[in-house]
């Protein structure tokens, strides 16, 4: 297959930007901001994956203010303090020929939790030896996570507009540090997904109620992202397709009237995971094969009539390359296997055969594989330094 030939390495043009591939870096929370700045860690974790051929690097979560924050270690974009240091990792990005996409997020009544490694449960009186003293939560109805959890503060109407408005300036900051999509952060059961579901949310005013006063508050987030966001750039917005709750939750046939609604307010691209309404969405707690999650982007794109993102346990480039070829998804986006190889948009390339010659990768390392290929040839092993499946040959 030539890279013309690939879907996976195919550009994809939103308003007035094309993604140079469908690959997509899933957004992954690193829990090393200090204050909420970004380091020389954050430098050097989204540049690799720059290096590695993902045609877009998404952030982690940022929080729109201090209290929106999963954990301390959370990246933030409250203040204007924060542009320069994600400003320099953009520059880095664009200048790979890679895009820049930033997830904003506010964490609601699942923030003010510890580090994975440092406990995975809800801060308490004992962290603050650390200098990680719990703080205040919010959501939209007095309902904790679990019982060892925090009752959030039910937020009032004025105080949901506070928040919205945060996301808007929040995006002029992304726009203001090089970003070029935003994708909102509506799942997991963060602020945005803990609205949409019936299972968190008990409100009887217009932010709750029904179906449409549920999407309110997304739909409010929406608007004024855009307001704040140019228009010829992409607006991305994660969904829990099902919520993760069981019966009488937040559904797939819910996500698709929201996809309807978040593509005429717009958001140009669903990216549809699941779960995380009480606890995390990740962790490996049930058995899920891989692309768990395809058939809710294939819904949610044919049933709702906008572009999608799948994402979830996708492992590898044929698996990737069949899920856009077959129209399943517009985007791939890669988690945990972008962790085990940074390098995996480049190796998926070699896998489907667009990238015979390393055209892809930077020459400083391009030029050398491809100098290596004739000689691993005459010894049985294959462009990607494996012996090749019929042969016998011992390593040189
Ligand atoms: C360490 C880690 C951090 C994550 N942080 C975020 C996050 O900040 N925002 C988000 O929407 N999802 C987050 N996720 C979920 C991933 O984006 C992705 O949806 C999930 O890992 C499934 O995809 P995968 O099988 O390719 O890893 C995180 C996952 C992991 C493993």
């Amino acid at each position: 297959m030539t890279v013309e030939q690939s879907a996976l390495f195919s550009p994809y043009k939103i308003r007035e930007t094309t993604l140079p591939n469908r690959i997509v870096l899933a957004p992954m929370m690193q829990c090393k901001a200090i204050d909420g700045f970004a380091s020389d860690w954050h430098f050097a974790h989204f540049s690799k994956f720059a290096l590695g051929g993902f045609g877009t690097v998404m952030t982690e979560a940022i929080a729109v203010e201090p209290r929106g924050r999963i954990t301390y270690g959370d990246l933030g974009l409250w203040s204007d303090e924060f542009i320069p240091d994600l400003k320099r990792i953009t520059d880095f990005i664009h200048a790979q020929g890679a895009l820049a996409a930033i997830q904003l997020a506010h964490a609601g009544r699942k923030a003010c939790w510890q580090r994975p490694w440092e406990g995975n449960g809800p801060l308490t009186q004992a962290d603050t030896v650390r200098g990680e003293a719990p703080w205040g939560i919010v959501g939209p109805s007095e309902l904790a996570v679990g019982e060892s959890y925090q009752t959030p503060h039910a937020l009032s109407v004025s105080e949901i507009r506070e928040i919205v408005k945060k996301f808007g300036q929040a995006a002029a900051r992304a726009n203001a540090a090089g970003f070029d999509i935003i994708e909102i952060h509506g799942a997991h059961g963060y602020l945005i997904a803990s609205f949409l579901t019936p299972l968190v949310n008990n409100r009887q005013d217009g932010y709750g109620k029904d179906r449409a006063g549920r999407m309110r508050f997304a739909l409010e987030v929406v608007a004024e992202i855009r307001a704040n966001w140019p228009a010829n750039k992409p607006l991305f917005f994660r969904v829990s397709s099902e919520d993760g709750g069981g019966e009488g939750g937040w559904g797939l046939e819910d996500s698709v009237v929201l996809g309807l609604e978040l593509h005429k307010a717009g958001v140009d691209v669903v990216d549809c995971s699941s779960g995380g309404v009480r606890l995390s969405a990740t962790l490996a707690n049930q058995a899920r094969g891989p692309g768990y999650q395809v058939p809710f982007a294939d819904r949610i794109k044919h049933g709702g009539g906008v572009p999608t993102m799948a994402v979830g346990l996708i492992l590898d480039g044929l698996q990737a390359e069949t899920i856009v070829r077959e129209g399943r998804a517009d985007l791939i986006a890669i988690g945990r296997q972008a962790m085990f190889d940074p390098f995996w948009a480049h190796h998926a390339a070699q896998q489907l055969e667009a990238d015979v010659h390393f055209e892809r990768w930077d020459p400083s390392a391009g030029w050398w594989l491809d100098k290596r290929v004739g000689g691993l040839a005459m010894v049985g092993y294959d462009s990607t330094g494996k012996p090749k499946a019929t042969t016998q040959a011992n390593p040189p």
